[in-house]
């Protein structure tokens, strides 16, 4: 199938509507770039991916890697929808004092005390992620990349949004600063999530596409052809009735409309022609569910404790002791 060869050159957007096939597709290409001895990572919105060649594992991110472009990813995930702008200043704010996840919410909550509003935002939504024991301090010891799928599935929906972006950002700065690894490829399901509602093309986005330059191969599930990805691979299942719309007919072949489940038209840089292709079916082996992280972290390591998303009693406390005294000395109370 020489249409599956020429998606590894170069980024390849899936589109369709809902139940046309995309995530069979999305599963198919992540099997056949394993067959083809690449490292590959499925970002898995709704855990439906669990294969037996990958490992399903929650997602991890350590502070160091995403802080330099944290605010960015905040305010373009969370615009037009929950104050943005305001959130990224809060969180700008805070970076210029902050080590870690822990000084940064305790940092927001001194803020939220004396009614900051993006403060306040930015807390109700880092939080979830940081109990959970998405958001680490650390350093992660392995390859969050290589052969596993990253759930999701287990976030709140706007949780979800931003833990993808600040994925997408992971790998970025994990790429420019040369400890990515080539050869890789990140299968993102879902992608427009983490930009719905305006036109524009994010920053997280961007940078994704930047990733040519470090041997990353993306492939993204979208529900339709925005404009601005139509520079890459294209594999067009059926768009349903918004196939209709002339944008789209002048755009892709006649009998984008009439193809069936799992069908698709393909079009790739390499050859430059739309040809029709039936997309084999690669059947999720299990449901997802992860609860488990992928990497313990150092310093877990050295104590001989692995944590997972929910925190000891003891470490709850600690945290709080330490909240305490950060806030104290903030607050400049003499108590
Ligand atoms: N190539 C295919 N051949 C046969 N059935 C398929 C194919 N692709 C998808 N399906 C079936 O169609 C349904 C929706 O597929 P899915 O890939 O989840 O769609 P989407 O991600 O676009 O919503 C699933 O039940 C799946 O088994
Ligand atoms: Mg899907």
């Amino acid at each position: 199938m020489r249409w599956v060869e020429d998606l590894f050159q170069g980024h390849t957007v899936i589109v369709g509507t809902t139940g046309s096939g995309k995530s069979n597709t999305l599963r198919f290409l992540a099997r056949k770039a394993v067959e083809k001895g690449r490292r590959a990572t499925i970002l898995d919105w709704c855990g439906e991916h669990g294969l037996g060649f990958l490992t399903p594992f929650l997602p991890r991110i350590p502070f160091s890697d995403v802080r330099e472009l944290l605010p960015t990813v905040l305010e373009e995930t969370l615009r037009p929808s929950s104050g943005g702008i305001s959130i990224g200043y809060a969180v700008t704010e805070g970076l210029e004092v902050a080590e870690s996840w822990e000084e940064l919410v305790v940092f927001l909550k001194t803020r939220a005390l004396k009614r900051d509003m993006g403060a306040m935002a930015a807390l109700r939504r880092l939080v979830p992620l940081y109990r959970r024991g998405v958001l680490v301090d650390g350093k992660l010891e392995e390859d969050l990349f290589s052969d596993t799928v990253l759930d999701l599935s287990n976030l709140p929906p706007f949780e979800r949004r931003i833990c993808l972006s600040m994925l997408l950002a992971l790998i970025y700065s994990r790429a420019v600063s040369g400890v990515l690894g080539g050869d890789l490829c990140v299968f993102i399901d879902e992608a427009w999530q983490i930009h719905t509602g305006f036109e524009g093309m994010p920053v997280t986005l961007t940078m994704l596409m930047e990733l040519r330059k470090y041997d990353v191969n993306v492939f993204a599930v979208y529900q339709e052809p925005l404009k601005q990805l139509l520079r890459y691979n294209m594999v067009v299942h059926t768009l349903g009735h918004q196939s209709r719309l002339e944008y789209f007919y002048s755009l892709f072949p006649a009998g984008v409309d009439k193809l069936r489940v799992g069908e698709a038209y393909v079009y790739t840089l390499n050859r430059r022609k739309w040809v029709k292709v039936k997309v084999p079916i690669t059947k999720a082996e299990h449901v997802v569910n992860a609860r488990v992280p992928r990497t313990t972290l150092l310093q877990e390591k050295k104590e001989g404790k692995v944590q997972y998303s929910k925190p000891s009693l003891e470490e709850r406390i600690r945290r709080l002791e330490k909240e305490v005294e950060m806030l104290k000395k903030r607050l400049n109370l003499k108590c």
